[in-house]
């Protein structure tokens, strides 16, 4: 069986692994990277391609396609393989408006009672100020359209609430994406990453993640797109059970008002005092999340696809196991950071640990460094302790000039359930 990767990140990494760990499986990847070179054969095919993608998933015949990230499922690659008649897992264009328009979102919580934060549209900066000045306290200002994860600000001051509102409404930092912003409520607690794969209205949970987005140790320093993951996460029971029933909720809500998913969904949530609250929906598996959960699949990822792709159930189970993994990002990130050193001691990390590349490019046959967040360590061990010792050995054999990671990824996890 032919399967094609789509996107180039440490989560396509780790797509493309999990799914070559099944020898009859034979892997591509557009446009891949070098890690991912070891394990799929890589074509030099843009993942916003779309016509040259299909083009290849036919010439190759590839029986299943996965998409790592939205921006193609939001352009309609689920939509255009649909209508060549290639397989493809995802979700169309209509149905990752959960992720492309907040607005989308916000206004589909609201018709199904799903909750979130309150919140306001706001389609010109006047109006995204007044809902600034009537929040009076801390705001969340959030671009609509997609803007890479770097269009969600949380102001705890009204400048910089108001500063938001220009950056994204007037000077258009995030381009069209910023035109209508959603002015929301800021929630506290703890956060984490629920997905499932779903098909209309059927849902199968994958194994609760938690994300760790502050560039800094112990949640301090600005919001990166991860810089460490952790799977399974535990949340209180009825915390976990609420969870579930908010995507039950989400693909029933799709379905009925016919815009149906298929693939990865992903509600990012806030466990609050008065109760669970949905911060976000994407629309495919979450980067680092899914180098946490697909380490931990028992079973062929590819036949679960396929099996929700032709109308039946997966057979997906899970290894007891613990997963943590550790970003090894550039100095700088997620500001502007130099790029291009080498990268060393990857042939020194023990096994047990896997790599998967995020930010890198052979130069002259070297691995240097080629992005902000340049790779993931994962340990995965019998429990949370083990799985980050094992992290953590792994990202201490590797180097590279201004190498930066967190050293507190996976500590202290909280205990409770999980909703698998
Ligand atoms: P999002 O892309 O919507 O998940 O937002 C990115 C990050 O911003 C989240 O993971 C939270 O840490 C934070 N965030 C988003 N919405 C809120 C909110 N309403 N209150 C507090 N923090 C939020
Ligand atoms: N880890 C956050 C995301 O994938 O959007």
């Amino acid at each position: 069986m032919k399967v094609l990767v789509v996107g180039s990140g440490g989560r396509e990494h780790a797509l493309a692994w999990a799914l070559s760990r099944t020898p009859a499986v034979q892997v591509y990847a557009a446009p891949g990277n070098p890690g991912i070179a070891r394990v799929a054969t890589c074509l030099p095919i843009a993942a916003t391609d779309l016509p040259a993608l299909a083009a290849a998933a036919e010439d190759l015949e590839i029986d299943l396609t996965v998409v790592g990230p939205e921006q193609p499922l939001s352009d309609g690659i689920a939509d255009l393989f649909a209508s060549r008649g290639l397989r493809l897992f995802g979700p169309s264009a209509a149905a990752a408006r959960v992720e492309a328009s907040k607005a989308f979102a916000k206004d589909l919580m609201r018709r199904w009672g799903i909750p979130t934060a309150a919140y306001q549209v706001c389609d010109d900066p006047d109006s995204a100020l007044r809902a600034v000045r009537r929040a009076g306290g801390p705001v969340v200002i959030k671009a609509d359209g997609l803007a890479a994860g770097k269009g969600v600000v949380v102001a705890r001051t009204r400048s910089e609430a108001e500063r938001a509102v220009e950056d994204l409404m007037v000077r258009q930092v995030h381009g069209a994406a910023g035109r209508r912003v959603v002015v929301e409520e800021c929630l506290e607690g703890e956060e984490a990453s629920v997905l499932a794969l779903v098909s209309g209205a059927a849902v199968w949970p994958l194994l609760l993640a938690r994300d760790y987005k502050r560039a800094g140790s112990g949640d301090t320093g600005p919001n990166t797109g991860g810089m460490g993951a952790l799977a399974p996460a535990l949340l209180p029971s009825d915390a976990a059970a609420s969870a579930l029933a908010i995507l039950h909720r989400a693909a029933e809500a799709l379905a009925a008002e016919g815009s149906p998913f298929v693939g990865v969904l992903y509600a990012g949530v806030m466990v609050t005092r008065d109760g669970i609250r949905v911060l976000e929906f994407n629309c495919r598996f979450g980067d680092p999340e899914a180098q946490v959960i697909l380490p931990l699949v028992e079973g062929d990822l590819a036949e679960a696809m396929i099996a929700i792709l032709e109308g039946g159930a997966p057979d997906l189970r899970w290894t007891p196991h613990a997963a943590v993994c550790v970003v090894a990002a550039s100095r700088g990130y997620p500001g502007p950071h130099p790029t291009g050193y080498p990268i060393t001691g990857l042939d020194a990390v023990p096994p047990g640990t896997l790599v998967f590349h995020a930010g890198t490019a052979l130069r002259e046959g070297r691995l240097v460094t080629a992005g902000g967040r340049v790779l993931h360590v994962v340990g995965v061990g019998a429990t949370v302790e083990e799985a980050r010792a094992r992290a953590y050995a792994g990202i201490s054999a590797i180097g590279f000039e201004g190498m930066q990671y967190r050293t507190d990824i996976g500590a202290a996890a909280p205990r409770g359930a999980t909703v698998s």
